[in-house]
């Protein structure tokens, strides 16, 4: 059986961070999830993960995730490295185990990648098996050592490098297959006489060789995938090549990006057809968005349901659902909460939060719809407010099919405005409004003749 073995015990000081390296976020999620998601694809039967001091950061993050956590202690009096690492999991391997060996920041590996590794592994009956890539300047990395039949005979770490080695243009990506037994024989047998006083991990490939066993590595052409993290920089760049990925996987499945370098979208997402999304979009959490929509430049949204046909206009959208056809912005702002039937149109400056919008009702300026239950076909006008706070609680107010609020109108919760209740503009309404009723609240307009002429002559006696 399989087991996976991801290290992560490093200290990681060049992040400059007083977070866990492998807890750095690319595109909004862990570094080392990557890794493990990758290694899903190889059919795992237990994975085990080598924490240092980010031992409790790792345990809550894997808390409802079948994943073994093993400390090792980081200090002075405790030995290093990763072999060091490696020999804290052998108590959970038997010896007909293939142990996949995996370091939790270098998250750009591909699940594919890792499943013709093992295959290759496998079908060769190799004792152990190095994945490989090929750089122009590996500084840093260890070292691939072949004989003249390319045999793999050992791994030389940069620093441990004679100057004919650092010209040697393979090296070790840090991920490996071997199989249990020889794993737990060649790991008992690590020293640390080297430069960096370390139980290297890649001193066992020369101790195999030399019982006899069948080693080989498996050289990928991407580069990429083995691309390690150690700096904020590196993050970046990172994190640039993954939000290229998930990009490239919609518009291979249909949807429209105009500008994708400057688009960002989780890989929770899931986008339909012919949407098209434009430059500076916001995507995020499981947020789905349907059919033929356009989603304009700066929009946000976030753990969202859009339904087909729904154009957005640089607004903001959370945790919020969006019925088919409904137009929304430019500048609005869904809270969550709201729930958008079809054919809604949500204009500018307008915000929404906690609130039902029926079929074809509009809010096309400058509103604020809180804690409301509205039906069908309604107009709210410009500048409406639905006062929903008393300064200690909420309260919601209803508003049924056909109504009319009046530009400027404070709708006092909690209220009930019946079907096709009519408020006039400028209305402060606290209480319930009849099926059809016109509601006005204001005091009557006075016209005052000649006042402007007498003012005037009131202010120049005062000069
Ligand atoms: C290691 C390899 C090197 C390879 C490179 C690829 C060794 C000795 N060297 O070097 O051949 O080219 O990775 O990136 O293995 N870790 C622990 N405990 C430790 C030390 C490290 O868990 O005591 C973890 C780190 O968190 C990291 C991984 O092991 O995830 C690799 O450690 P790192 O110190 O980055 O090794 P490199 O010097 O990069
Ligand atoms: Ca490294």
């Amino acid at each position: 059986m399989n087991i996976c073995i991801i290290l992560a015990a490093g200290e990681g000081t060049r992040m400059k961070s007083k977070n866990s390296k492998v807890l750095h976020k690319l595109m909004n999620k862990p570094m080392i999830n990557y890794v493990l998601e990758a290694s899903d694809s190889v059919n795992v039967k237990k994975k085990i993960v080598i924490a240092g001091k980010n031992k409790n950061d790792l345990e809550s993050l894997f808390k409802d995730e079948d994943i073994l956590i093993k400390e090792q202690k980081i200090g002075k009096e405790y030995p290093y490295g990763t072999g060091y690492a490696v020999s804290l999991a052998l108590a959970e391997i038997e010896d007909n185990d293939k142990v996949l060996i995996l370091t939790g920041d270098t998250p750009l590996i591909k699940g594919d990648t890792l499943e013709k590794f093992m295959d290759y592994h496998n079908k060769n009956g190799n004792t152990a098996t190095v994945l490989t890539a090929e750089i122009d300047d590996p500084t840093g990395y260890g070292r691939i050592i072949k004989d003249n039949n390319g045999n793999l005979i050992e791994i030389v770490e940069h620093k441990d490098c004679t100057e004919e080695q650092l010209l040697i243009k393979e090296f070790n990506s840090g991920f490996m297959a071997i199989n249990g037994d020889a794993l737990k024989n060649s790991i008992s047998k690590l020293d640390q006489n080297n430069n960096q006083g370390e139980m290297y991990l890649t001193d066992i490939f020369s101790i195999m060789r030399e019982e006899g066993n069948k080693i080989s590595t498996f050289l990928i052409d991407d580069v990429e995938e083995v691309y390690g993290i150690n700096s904020k920089l590196q993050l970046s760049i990172a994190q640039e090549v993954l939000r290229k990925r998930i990009n490239e996987a919609h518009m291979a499945n249909g949807v429209v990006m105009e500008n994708p370098a400057n688009i960002f979208v989780e890989d929770s997402v899931i986008i339909g057809k012919d949407t098209e999304i434009r430059s500076g979009v916001r995507l995020t959490g499981k947020t789905v968005i349907g059919e033929d929509c356009l989603i304009y430049g700066d929009t946000i949204i976030d753990n969202s349901i859009i339904e087909n046909e729904v154009i957005v206009k640089s607004s903001v959208i959370e945790n919020s659902f969006v019925g088919e056809g409904t137009d929304i912005g430019p500048f609005a702002h869904l809270r969550p909460n709201s729930k958008l039937d079809k054919k809604v149109h949500i204009g500018n400056f307008v915000e929404v939060k906690n609130a039902n919008i029926g079929e074809n009702t509009k809010a096309g300026h400058l509103a604020y719809i809180g804690d409301a239950d509205l039906g069908k076909n309604i107009n709210i006008g410009c500048g409406v407010i639905f006062v929903n706070y008393d300064g200690k609680f909420k309260h919601r107010s209803i508003v049924k099919d056909g109504g009319f609020i009046g530009s400027n109108a404070n709708i006092v919760a909690p209220v009930t405005i019946e079907e096709e209740g009519f408020i006039a503009a400028g209305a402060t309404i606290t209480k319930d409004v009849g099926k059809g009723e016109l509601s006005i609240e204001r005091s009557e307009q006075r016209n005052i003749p000649g006042w402007v002429e007498r003012k005037k002559e009131r202010d120049s006696r005062k000069n």
